[in-house]
């Protein structure tokens, strides 16, 4: 339901931008300033046009029509230049009457029906664009007075030819900026050259701007892909094991990358340092890269308003062009976790740092632009702030601002629903303020919009796809059965999924409609026709303190293991997923007050994600004849993420490899239900065998994780693959004991071993 209502904000959303696109596309140009969109020419043309700054007689009817002053918008700095000969120490007094006025902000219908403004510009036109043909001056003019009432024009203004034609002798007089234009100009070289190469130059940088824009942005999605197809090339098995253990798998500093430091954020592994190192001097270096100004210009007073300016519109660019990865890095459903291997939290840790980014750059584009409008000669603060695009500026970078800090792993963890729904309000302020920042300034004659609106699509592909596979499985009814203190069992008969799925209780909290929380299937299994007397044996008063939140959440696939034979014949027919459930605080204490376990509850199930879903993908750890040997780690309901890597060694026709699992639980229900799911008994010891593997359980207490890793891969013969699943302290421990031991030998040579870390850090 909520997601339709979203669909409705995106559609207007996107019908507003396109509509805008429509009415004001300057020539129907389309892409970005370099590639598409043409800035300032023929370059020779413009700057005529310009130029001109002294004051004409207009009408009060032509100075009340602005309609066309979008058209011509200048840089900012040009704006202020007018503003700064008007605000000049003696500041001219011109004459007016009834019904006219003359005025040095002539608005462009009023120079457009004046006849030495026109002329003054046909002149300068014939004179500086000599290599252009005259047809093509002919296109430029009508481009640039094309919606004048023409009726209202003398004939001779309404074609350049015509103009021309006019102009019998050659005007000898200079244009002179503070006198009242009623005579035909001469344009001085002294004048135009500095607005050309300014113009020019201004030109040159907003094209760097696009094109540094665009190095970041595709780097940003090409390089994974890239990265991912590397793997591809027949390395030897020696080199990728130390390769990994040096330079991928460990932490960045320390010890830890699943547990948050400081409740602030995880340190990435050296694999992902080594892509945000890229990420941060790709974007320091494309923020200074480039920046060309001409000085002296009219449009500057100083050199540092020039390097200002174009260092605030670079960050400005650059922090639009960062808005899609940062989309595409977030969504369930983008192309990048499709076409690499790189993992659902790689993403998200790469999204948060691209959102950083992002941010920074709309924080030194609004603060460089605040400065200039604070201590540049002409510029005027007070009336900047009155500017609806400057106030928009502001709203979008104060949402991204307030987005990051609200995004750090603390409050997100403690207040996860509150950060919600502030996530995707903020976001579409920030999105919403910066295109009308944007389209308030300059239509959409600049192109930067277009970086929104793949955002907005990158965005809505997510959304709808999302929809699309809640939908899919139409409203299924789970059952919750109390496994022990800690966990409840979750069946939801009639589905079939695989690796992970997003359920929705859309009937349990009106407040949380919109939530859904991400479980790792254990198994697809025939529901237990003696699920109600389980509930019963329980005490159900334990279920109605505690609560569960998300839960630890592995991106595996599926384990579809039968179920027990005593099931199969009382319920034939009826497979479902089952899902276990730790209690925490959240939506599951609600699931227990509603005594689901009678009569179930509807539920929408999101699904599956499955990192077979990748087409380049090869995580599903399998047995190969390099790696034969299997060693899982899980705790508690982890388990449910290593499942899938034992059915797999299961299946497959295996080497002479080992399989062992070492299990930490907290108490001995959950091995039950887990063995009873997979159809074993093993009564009550610690050591336990399912069919090939051995299982090693430790109940209440930790493995000695260092001497059970150094102890297995030290003896191995043959590579082993490493496939974890828990509490974030453990895989942080076992990354790093794996890591440290890959990178020495031991006497039977070199270890190898590939790590599989089902870790689902948010
Ligand atoms: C400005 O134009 C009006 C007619 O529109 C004319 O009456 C007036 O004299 C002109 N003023 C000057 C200073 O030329
Ligand atoms: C421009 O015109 C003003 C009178 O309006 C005059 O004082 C000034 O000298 C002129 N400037 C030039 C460069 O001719
Ligand atoms: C142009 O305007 C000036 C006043 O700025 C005036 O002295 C001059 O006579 C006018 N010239 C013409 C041709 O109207």
């Amino acid at each position: 339901m909520h997601k339709l209502q979203w669909l409705v904000v995106l559609t207007t959303f996107i019908s507003k931008v396109s509509s805008f696109g429509v009415t004001s596309t300057h020539d129907g140009d389309m892409g970005f300033i370099g590639y598409g969109i043409k800035l300032y020419e023929p370059g020779c043309a413009w700057p005529c046009l310009f130029i001109i700054s002294s004051p004409l007689n207009c009408t009060d009817e032509d100075l009340a029509n602005t309609a066309w002053e979008k058209r011509w918008e200048q840089s900012s700095s040009e704006e202020a230049l007018y503003k700064r000969e008007e605000a000049g120490a003696d500041a001219p007094v011109y004459p007016s009457g009834d019904g006219w006025k003359v005025t040095a902000e002539a608005t462009r219908q009023c120079q457009s029906r004046n006849e030495y403004f026109m002329k003054t510009v046909a002149y300068c036109l014939k004179t500086r664009c000599t290599g252009l043909s005259r047809p093509e001056l002919e296109t430029f003019y009508l481009n640039q007075f094309p919606g004048t009432n023409k009726s209202a024009l003398a004939p001779e203004y309404q074609s350049y030819s015509t103009l021309i034609a006019s102009i019998t002798v050659a005007p000898t007089e200079d244009l002179n900026a503070t006198k009242i234009l009623n005579y035909t100009a001469n344009i001085p070289d002294d004048l135009y050259i500095p607005l050309y190469s300014t113009m020019q130059k201004y030109a040159k940088t907003e094209r760097r701007h696009s094109f540094y824009a665009m190095v970041v942005f595709v780097s940003g999605a090409i390089i994974p892909i890239g990265m991912s197809l590397l793997r591809f090339l027949p390395w030897p098995q020696a080199w990728r094991t130390k390769f990994n253990a040096f330079i991928i798998d460990p932490p960045l500093f320390g010890q830890k990358h699943d547990t948050a430091i400081w409740g602030l954020g995880c340190v990435p592994t050296r694999g992902q340092g080594i892509f945000l190192a890229y990420l941060w001097a790709i974007n320091l270096a494309s923020t200074v890269q480039g920046i060309d100004y001409e000085y002296p210009s009219p449009w500057y007073t100083q050199p540092s308003e020039a390097i200002k300016t174009y260092m605030a519109n670079r960050a400005g660019v650059m922090s639009c062009a960062l808005l899609p990865l940062v989309m595409l890095y977030a969504g369930r459903n983008n192309l990048l976790l499709w076409l690499t291997n790189w993992s659902h939290s790689t993403f998200l840790l790469l999204h948060r740092w691209t959102a950083v980014l992002c941010m920074l750059h709309a924080v030194v584009h609004s603060i460089l632009y605040l400065e200039i409008a604070l201590s540049a000669p002409g510029w005027d603060y007070a009336e900047q702030l009155a500017e609806l695009y400057w106030q928009m500026g502001i709203a979008a970078t104060m949402a991204m601002v307030v987005l990051c800090i609200a995004s750090i792993q603390l409050i997100r963890r403690k207040a996860y629903e509150i950060f919600l729904v502030l996530h995707i309000l903020l976001a579409v302020l920030a999105l919403g303020g910066t295109f009308y920042h944007i389209n308030l300034k300059y239509t959409s004659d600049y192109g930067y919009e277009n970086w929104l609106i793949m955002s907005l699509a990158v965005w809505v592909f997510d959304r709808a796809i999302r929809l699309a596979r809640s939908f899919r499985h139409g409203v299924k009814r789970a059952y919750l059965t109390p496994v022990d203190e800690e966990y409840y069992r979750l069946d939801i008969p009639n589905l079939s999924a695989s690796g992970h799925v997003y359920l929705h209780f859309p009937t349990v909290s009106l407040w949380r409609i919109w939530e859904n929380h991400p479980f790792s299937v254990a198994s697809v299994t025939y529901r237990k026709s003696n699920l109600h007397s389980m509930v019963q044996v329980q005490n159900t008063k334990e279920l109605s303190n505690k609560e569960i939140d998300v839960i630890n959440v592995s991106a595996s696939s599926a384990s579809v293991t039968s179920a027990s034979e005593q099931s199969q014949t009382e319920q034939p027919g009826t497979s479902g997923v089952v899902v276990f459930v730790r209690k925490h605080a959240g939506m599951t204490g609600l699931l227990a007050k509603r005594k689901v376990q009678e009569k179930g509850i509807p539920v929408l199930v999101e699904g599956s994600y499955d990192i077979g879903s990748t087409f380049l993908q090869d995580q599903h750890p399998a047995p190969t004849h390099d790696y034969p040997n299997l060693l899982c780690i899980a705790g508690g309901v982890g388990i449910t993420g290593v499942l899938p890597a034992l059915d797999h060694f299961k299946n497959t026709a295996r080497p002479c490899g080992s399989q062992k699992l070492y299990w930490g639980v907290r108490t001995m229900p959950l091995v039950h239900a887990v063995e009873s799911m997979l159809g074993y008994d093993c009564g009550h010891g610690s050591e336990r065998k399912w069919g090939d593997l051995d299982v090693s359980l430790s109940i209440g207490q930790r493995f000695n994780l260092r001497d059970i890793l150094e102890r297995e891969l030290r003896s191995q013969q043959g590579g082993t693959t490493v496939v974890v699943c828990g509490p974030t302290g453990m895989a942080d421990d076992v990354r790093y004991i794996v890591s440290a031991l890959a990178r020495h030998s031991s006497e039977n040579g070199p270890i190898l071993v590939k790590l599989a870390i089902e870790s689902f850090t948010w």
